[in-house]
């Protein structure tokens, strides 16, 4: 194992000892699989995934808590995730036991690239996609399923700052009946180009509107987004093309459990985000990561002085608390490995 330098760990790719694959057929069910060494792969040029895009992936992570213990979070969430992005992109449906013992698996083999407690994280990612060639459009017969981890530090450079968001009209993310929905290759190759453009003039993110009336918050492109307004927690409606965040149902549940505080899933316009009283946004990378700032047409606004608000704090404790098994886990969130 090469040396790492945990304390200054980036959200980058570090090459690990192994990596879980495995095959499946059209018709038949993901079985078997195993461990590799972590390495390249080999694929044809006509690809299903490289010519029309058939593939999709999970992002979860592995945490080192105060007990010392390895655990994932919330794993059976992403397995039916997986689930439905494998069905809606015509790929031997994924089976949620299946999925959960390969990530298990993959972990543990390599369970000394968790960073130390404070350091960072497992980010574990799962992807599958269509193998074999196709030069007329259809899904392809045979599909082939990874697992690779990479210890990780904070998404964002500077780390906890707030982020300052950008909308820009001219792009949508995901469209009404689409596949915004389903954590699809195609989605996140759309938002490259308004995310380099906004990262030129020195935004963090592009903060995107519904694709029907470009007048809804949707999502940021890595990211779901709250705001909080007269104790009330508001995010967008999922409307098919809105990604279900694990870590934003996890921070709906701590906000009524925890704080009294009631999770509504709404159409929220501009006028609402730029009147609320605090703004975040939340994802198995970016965790809860407070928004200082939004530009849009009209200019720069500012969020609670960009400053991390109270609500917004006090929900990233009890996120991360129950991650580190620093607070109690009492919804049973954690898979513990070690
Ligand atoms: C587009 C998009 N929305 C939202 C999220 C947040 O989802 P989760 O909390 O499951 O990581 C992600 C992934 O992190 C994402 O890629």
């Amino acid at each position: 194992m090469d040396q790492i330098d945990w304390d200054n760990l980036g959200f980058n790719v570090v090459e690990t000892k192994s990596m879980f694959t495995a095959t499946c057929k059209q018709g038949e069910t993901w079985q078997k699989g195993g461990l590799v060494p972590y390495g390249k792969i080999e694929l044809s040029p006509a690809a299903g995934v490289l010519n029309y895009g058939q593939g999709c992936f999970e992002g979860t992570k592995a945490f080192r808590t105060v007990n010392n213990r390895v655990v994932l979070f919330r794993i059976d969430l992403n397995a039916k995730r997986m689930a439905i992005s494998t069905k809606r992109l015509c790929i031997p449906q994924m089976d949620t036991t299946f999925f959960i013992n390969a990530v298990k698996e993959t972990v543990l083999d390599n369970i000394d690239y968790v960073p130390p407690l404070n350091k960072g994280t497992l980010y574990v990612r799962p992807i599958v996609w269509g193998t074999s060639p196709a030069i007329g459009v259809k899904p392809v017969e045979e599909y082939t399923f990874m697992i690779f981890v990479s210890p990780v530090g904070p998404y964002f450079k500077d780390g906890v700052r707030p982020l300052n968001l950008k909308i820009n009209k001219d792009y949508h993310r995901a469209a009404p009946k689409g596949i915004g929905n389903a954590k699809a290759i195609g989605n996140y190759s759309a938002s490259l180009y308004p995310l380099t453009e906004a990262k030129s003039e020195g935004y963090d993110e592009v903060l995107y509107l519904d694709a029907k009336d470009d007048t809804f918050l949707e999502e940021v492109g890595s990211a779901n987004l709250f705001l909080i307004k007269d104790g009330k927690l508001i995010t967008p409606k999922l409307r098919g093309s809105i990604l279900d965040g694990v870590t934003r149902d996890s921070v709906m549940k701590i906000a009524k459990a925890k704080l009294e505080l009631d999770p509504i899933e709404a159409d929220i316009t501009l006028k609402e985000l730029y009147n609320s009283d605090e703004v975040f946004c939340t994802g198995t990378a970016v965790s809860v990561t407070p928004v200082g700032s939004i530009a849009d047409e009209d200019g720069v606004h500012s969020l609670s002085d960009g400053k991390i608000g109270l609500y917004t704090r006090k929900l990233k404790e009890i996120l991360v608390g129950i991650q580190r098994e620093e607070v109690k886990d009492d919804f049973g969130w954690l898979f513990p490995l070690k």
